[in-house]
């Protein structure tokens, strides 16, 4: 049985999955996340580590006999440890907004937003791992002092298990502190007073870390633990996203488009972001949008709180492409990409007493699908393909909605049958890694055909999407 274990903001997930790629069993542990100050997201790693205790005892006790186990997690958020292995500081979370005055600093310290493009693949967001490090030493100088080690939160895990602090190239990627060429800048880390031997040992994925000390986990002593990757990596190989051009959409709580690439052309508008794969040399291109379900449970849950998601559905499929000139903007907390604006807010444009229930949910699906479509339209004008789309997350449950995705991308969209995210790609590096052969776990379920008469009702419409965006933004306040 090979495990993959994924570090989530939510939840701790990990599932174990046969040599043929058939889960077994499959576990979770919620997890608590702190928020003292707005804007501030927390979380203790001792929560993350008692969680992943838990889980593989219960896997220990269920009789199954582990071969190797890999963990995904959360991109970005720092963990930085003194010389007794203890956190200095809660890890400072990817969603935490704190760091804007850090980011700016080391913007202007690295030659301006271009140059740091240029060489990271990314700007420097408020998220991302460097101006984490930056906060603490300006803010927590006595704590900053202490630390020996950081890494991100996946990370932390395999530390636990092997004694080794490792990070692989695909969450390196998104530290900020990783150059395209694949290694750590030592100016961007200096820029910070981090001092070089605290950096983790930067790993492929796939590649044996070491095995399970002994003391961590009874039971467990001497299984091989694999190196795994970022979660958004790891969940597009998971459904078998890893050649260029294949292609995840992901309509989860939030959305993203995640395209393999060899070609590590970064975005110098810093709308789209560029990171390392998982599988081999490779690159992926990826939008994210911040409300895709979102959206949806948003405005069902205040609207229409006694529609189930099947009726919904019925009533949405009964509305025509178009929504009968409906457009719903999905911008609920701002939006990330194209528009890099928090201020932005959803917008719901052109009803009149015409329209129907239906119309406005459909909208609703249709505004989200657009905005996946301009980040793809972005994604292909980098010149990486959007081709074989998986599609993925709880809105994919959706026939209506996966249609309305492929009409809009003008592409196959093929709904893969497992979809449990990244910890199942972490499971499928963990069997790679002991050579059993995992191209055949990928099966797909569910296929949708685009279709050009509605692909041109939406050209049509999404001209009109963007075109408001230009024209209200402005005015959100
Ligand atoms: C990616 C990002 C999130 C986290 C969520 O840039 O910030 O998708 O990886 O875990």
């Amino acid at each position: 049985i090979f495990i993959g274990i994924d570090i989530g903001t939510t939840s701790v997930k990990a599932i174990a999955v046969d040599g043929k790629g058939k889960i077994e069993k499959s576990l979770s542990r919620s997890l608590p996340l702190h928020t003292p100050k707005p804007g501030w997201a927390q979380q203790n790693p001792q929560d993350w580590w008692e969680a992943v205790v838990d889980i593989l005892s219960e896997f220990l006790k269920s009789g199954h006999r582990i071969a190797a186990i890999s963990v995904s997690g959360q991109m970005h958020s720092l963990v930085a440890l003194n010389d007794r292995d203890e956190p200095v500081y809660p890890s400072i979370l990817w969603c935490d907004q704190r760091t804007e005055k850090q980011c700016r600093e080391l913007t202007d310290k690295l030659g301006g937003e271009k140059a740091v493009i240029e060489s990271f693949g990314n700007p420097i967001l408020t998220g991302f791992t460097l101006p984490k490090l930056l906060w603490l030493e300006e803010n927590e100088p006595e704590r900053f002092s202490t630390i020996v080690r950081w890494m991100l939160p996946k990370d932390y895990i395999t530390y636990r298990l092997t004694g080794r602090s490792t990070i692989d190239y695909s969450d390196a990627s998104g530290t900020s502190a990783l150059t395209l060429e694949g290694e750590f800048s030592t100016r961007a880390l200096e820029l910070c007073n981090v001092d070089q031997s605290s950096n983790p040992e930067l790993v492929n994925s796939g590649e044996i870390i070491g095995p399970v000390l002994e003391g961590t986990i009874s039971g467990l002593k001497g299984v091989p633990v694999v190196a795994g990757g970022a979660d958004n990596a790891s969940a597009a190989f998971g459904c078998g996203v890893e050649r260029p051009g294949d292609t995840m959409v992901s309509l989860g709580t939030s959305g993203t488009v995640v395209a393999v690439t060899k070609n590590a052309v970064p975005d110098t508008t810093g709308g789209i972001h560029l990171f390392r794969h998982v599988s081999g040399e490779s690159f992926y291109h990826m939008a994210v949008i911040l409300s895709a379900t979102n959206s949806l449970n948003w405005f069902r849950e205040r609207f229409a709180s006694e529609t189930s998601l099947g009726e919904i559905e019925t009533i949405v499929s009964s509305s025509p492409a178009g929504s009968n000139g409906i457009v719903f903007l999905p911008y609920l907390n701002g939006e990330r990409t194209p528009h890099r604006d928090p201020n932005a807010r959803g917008t719901l444009f052109g009803f009149s007493s015409f329209h129907s229930r239906g119309d406005v949910f459909r909208s609703i699906y249709e505004g989200v699908a657009f905005a996946l479509r301009e980040g793809a339209d972005l994604i292909q004008r980098l010149g990486t393909s959007i081709e074989r789309v998986r599609i993925v997350g709880g809105g994919s449950r959706s026939d209506t909605w996966c249609q309305i995705v492929a009409d809009n991308l003008g592409r196959d969209v093929w709904s893969p049958r497992v979809d449990e995210g990244a910890a199942y790609g972490s499971a499928r590096l963990a069997a790679m890694a002991m050579g059993v052969e995992s191209d055949s776990w990928i099966k797909l379920d569910r296929y949708f055909m685009p279709d050009n008469e509605r692909k041109e009702v939406y050209d049509a419409i999404f001209d009109i999407y963007r075109k408001l965006y230009s024209s209200l933004k402005e005015n959100f306040m």
